[in-house]
């Protein structure tokens, strides 16, 4: 069994949003292979709508671009990108995304998927602490749980 059929396995039924790309980082890749149910929810649209495109769709006016490079750099040196989004549903409204994205690599070190587990967040009242996720907390699911097991699996090679 893949990384990507065991993530798949896993995805189904969890509240995490979870999304699978090819590793064509330029557009018009990377281009979406898998998404669950709750990815769906989260950006508002249908699973065929989804995929077969790049994630670049639920980008906007307020979607800083000097986060986009930071993204695009760890996706091309092949290392995990975790940050924090603007994004866009469909129906315009937008949300702010936690995404934890990683390489998943073929037994010779190649990269042949994209993973991210992401989930709405919502900015804490108050002071914001030092680091960026100080000033976040998850608006619903926690994905603890799931990158913890497949930790545990030796899926992700590094936190
Ligand atoms: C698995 C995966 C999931 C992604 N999910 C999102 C997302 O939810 N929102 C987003 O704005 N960009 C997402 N991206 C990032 C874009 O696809 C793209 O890599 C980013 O815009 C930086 O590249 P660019 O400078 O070529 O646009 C994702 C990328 C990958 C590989």
């Amino acid at each position: 069994m893949t990384a990507f059929e065991l993530i798949r396995a896993f995805a189904h039924d969890t509240a995490i949003s979870i999304v699978i790309t090819d590793p064509m980082i330029e557009p018009p890749g990377p281009t979406i292979l898998y998404a669950n149910a709750a990815f769906s929810r989260l950006v508002g649209r249908e699973l065929d709508d989804i995929v077969g495109h790049s994630p670049r769709f639920m980008q906007g006016r307020e979607t800083r671009r000097e986060t986009l490079d930071t993204f695009h750099r760890a996706l091309a040196a092949g290392e995990r990108f975790h940050g924090y989004l603007a994004n866009y549903r469909a129906d315009g409204t937008n949300y702010r995304a936690e995404i934890d994205c990683r390489p998943l690599r073929a037994a010779d070190g190649r990269i042949e998927n994209f993973v991210s587990f992401e989930r709405e967040v919502i900015r804490r009242i108050g002071r914001p602490t030092g680091s960026a996720a100080g000033r976040y907390e998850p608006a619903s699911v926690s994905n603890d749980a799931l990158t913890g097991a497949l930790h545990a699996l030796s899926i992700f090679e590094h936190a």
